[in-house]
Parts: structure tokens; sequence; C-alpha cells
């Protein structure tokens, strides 16, 4: 990102990233990092992407940002499958609680997780956020997968090679 365009994108979520209860989400395990740098990871590319396609990229990096603002200690009392449509629910009220939220951001935040949510996307800033995140989502996991996987076969072979006589 070009340093004008960082400090853009600082500009519109500097007072979220300051928020103590939103760093709270950098102790909070998903997709194998924080759910900080997920977030992160989503707003960057949902401001890079609505940038070049000239849409409201305030409003769309925003919500990409807060889409996954919840704690997981507040979906303890939910099942697994009932989390996929109730964090988003948690995620619009924490980001509520703390900052001004527009009808399309609700919208984003809220339907983020379609076709599993019970929102469907209403705006194409919408559509942006959901689509973003299932990019990022899958390259992270995939990204997790393999660095697992490339680390046990790393001990493996180092077991291999000290072991041997
Ligand atoms: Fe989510
Ligand atoms: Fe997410």
């Amino acid at each position: 990102m070009s340093s004008k365009k960082c400090r853009e994108f600082e500009k519109i979520v500097q007072d979220i990233l300051e928020k103590k209860e939103f760093q709270a989400l950098d102790y909070e395990l998903h997709h194998g990092i924080s759910r900080y740098k997920h977030s992160l990871r989503v707003a960057k590319s949902a401001y890079k992407i609505s940038k070049r396609l000239h849409w409201n990229y305030t409003d769309i990096t925003r919500a990409a940002l807060l889409h996954d603002f919840f704690l997981d200690k507040q979906l303890k009392k939910y099942n697994t499958a009932t989390t996929f449509y109730k964090h988003p629910e948690i995620a619009l009220e924490n980001a509520k609680k703390y900052f001004s939220v527009n009808i399309i951001q609700e919208n984003a935040i809220l339907s983020h997780m379609f076709p599993s949510s019970k929102v469907f996307p209403k705006y194409k800033e919408s559509w942006l956020v959901t689509f973003v995140d299932k990019f990022v989502s899958i390259y992270e996991m995939y990204r997790f997968k393999a660095s697992l996987v490339l680390g046990i076969w790393t001990i493996f072979f180092f077991n291999v090679i000290t072991l041997q006589k």
C-alpha cells in the first residue's frame, strides 16, 4: 500500500484500533492467528479493493474491521453451529457500544457469514465484506494448516537425523 493510502487507511480506522476493548482481540485465537490480525487483514484487503472500485471505502473498511468484534467468552454458552450466525450479532452489539455504526456497516457486519447468517447482504458493500472475509479466512486457514504440517515434518526429519547412530 502506498504511504498516502496507508495514512488514509489509518485515519479511517484509528479510533477503532486505539480502543482497548478492540485491542483485546489480539489475545483471541482465530484461524491460527489473532482475531485482531484477521480483522485487520480483512479491513486492509477490503479497503484496497473498494478504493480500486471507487466504492464506499469508508463504510466497507470500518465494517470489515468490526465484523468479528467479539470475545470467545461471549460465545461460551452457544454450540459451534450456533456461533456461526450468533457471532455477527455480538460483533454488532460490541461495535455499537463503542462506535457509531451506520445502516450499511450494520448490514455488512450482520451478513458477513452469508449464507450461514440469518441476514442477507443488502448492499454491495456487504457483499464485498463477506467475499473478502471468506477469501482471507481460506488463506489464513490453509496457511495455518500448511505450517502445522510443515512443522510436524520438520520435527520428524530432525528426529530421524539426530537419533541415527
Ligand atoms: Fe466472522
Ligand atoms: Fe472474519
